[in-house]
């Protein structure tokens, strides 16, 4: 939490995206009885792998167990895990009219499974881990529900966005305004930060983001209760850093294909970092693993505001003792 203010702190502190996850035999085994839907939606399992994450990894802070395309399902999308093909939308949103189809989330009771985990989650948590709250941001979650899926070259989305301008607008507009919603439930629940995923934004250009995004993503950020830090992260970000820090945040995630010495210049000294290792790295053995966590650590510099991360989430082969050995490490340098 200093460190997201930008205040001086006795070690950098470190967590990781998807920190709870397949690469870890405890996830997997609770996995193993339910559909990962299920897990998200029972509380106290979505509790139990937050928590036992944190305590296994020893990293300083909690993200709630949960997924950016869980907020779909209330504004009328048909969502799928299905095994081994990641999400699957069955009425992706293609043609101008099936925007006004979707639900405008007036509250955010069809999503309470969320803030009751977070509740749990706090409570079995130690109290000084900090517990993040987070949504995906209205551009990757307008990819999903566009592509009805993962996507390579987005065709779907961008032809929505250049073709009916309309359309588009509306469409960031109704999820942002849920979005807002449901981060300040989580807030209300106990999050202490929240973190926005523009997982996908790499694939846009400065101008497009700027026009079609940057008004969407400044609108949720800024409609974050007051005093809570906000994480901003993407990935394939480099030509648009500038940009979104300029849409809002407190801590700017940078994925690793920045230096994050040049990065944090870029977007200015008064706002704080997060990454930027790559997650691949935790696949090579740990001299080389230590060696590459201390040129991000050199590249901060020592200066407040930095929080260590991967600069995209855990994959599910990362050997687990490689994980746990990063965590010493960032803590140790
Ligand atoms: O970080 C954490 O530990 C918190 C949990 C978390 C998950 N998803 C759990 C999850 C978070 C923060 C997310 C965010 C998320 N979900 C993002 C943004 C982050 C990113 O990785 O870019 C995205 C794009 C999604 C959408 C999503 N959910 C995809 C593409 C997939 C499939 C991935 C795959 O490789 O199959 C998921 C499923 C998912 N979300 C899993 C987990 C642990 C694996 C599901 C399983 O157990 O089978």
């Amino acid at each position: 939490m200093r460190a997201c203010r930008r205040e001086p702190v006795p070690y950098t502190p470190i967590w990781l995206m998807r920190q709870a996850g397949r690469y870890m035999r405890e996830y997997r085994d609770v996995r193993s009885k339910t559909t990962f839907l299920d897990l998200c939606k029972t509380p106290e399992l979505a509790a139990e792998v937050t928590v036992t994450a944190v305590e296994r990894l020893g990293v300083d802070a909690a993200i709630i167990f949960a997924d950016i395309l869980l907020i779909l399902e209330p504004m009328g999308i048909d969502l799928e895990f299905a095994a081994g093909e990641g999400p699957v939308i069955h009425n992706p949103v293609r043609k101008p009219t099936d925007v006004d189809q979707l639900l405008e989330i007036e509250d955010v009771s069809a999503l309470e499974f969320v803030n009751e985990a977070i509740r749990q989650t706090r409570r079995a948590l130690r109290p000084d881990i900090p517990l993040i709250g987070f949504c995906g941001a209205p551009f990757t979650l307008a990819s999903y529900v566009i592509e009805g899926g993962g996507s390579k070259n987005y065709v779907h989305t961008k032809r929505l966005m250049y073709d009916d301008r309309g359309a588009w607008h509306a469409l960031l507009s109704l999820i942002s305004r849920g979005l807002a919603k449901y981060l300040n439930a989580q807030i209300a629940a106990g999050a202490q930060a929240v973190q926005l995923f523009d997982s996908w934004i790499g694939c846009l250009g400065p101008d497009d983001y700027r026009e079609f995004v940057l008004p969407h993503t400044q609108s949720v950020i800024r409609s974050v209760t007051p005093g809570v830090p906000v994480i901003h992260f993407g990935t394939g970000t480099a030509a648009l850093l500038e940009l979104m820090r300029e849409a809002g945040g407190d801590v700017i995630g940078l994925d690793w294909r920045v230096r994050l010495d040049e990065g944090w210049q870029r977007i200015g000294h008064d706002v704080a970092v997060m990454g930027n290792l790559d997650p691949v790295s935790l696949f090579a053995k740990q001299d080389s693993l230590r060696e590459q966590a201390k040129r991000i650590l050199d590249q901060a510099g020592g200066r407040p505001g930095h929080i260590f991360n991967l600069g995209h989430g855990i994959l599910p082969e990362t050997p687990v003792e490689n994980v746990i050995a990063l965590v010493e490490m960032v803590h140790e340098l």
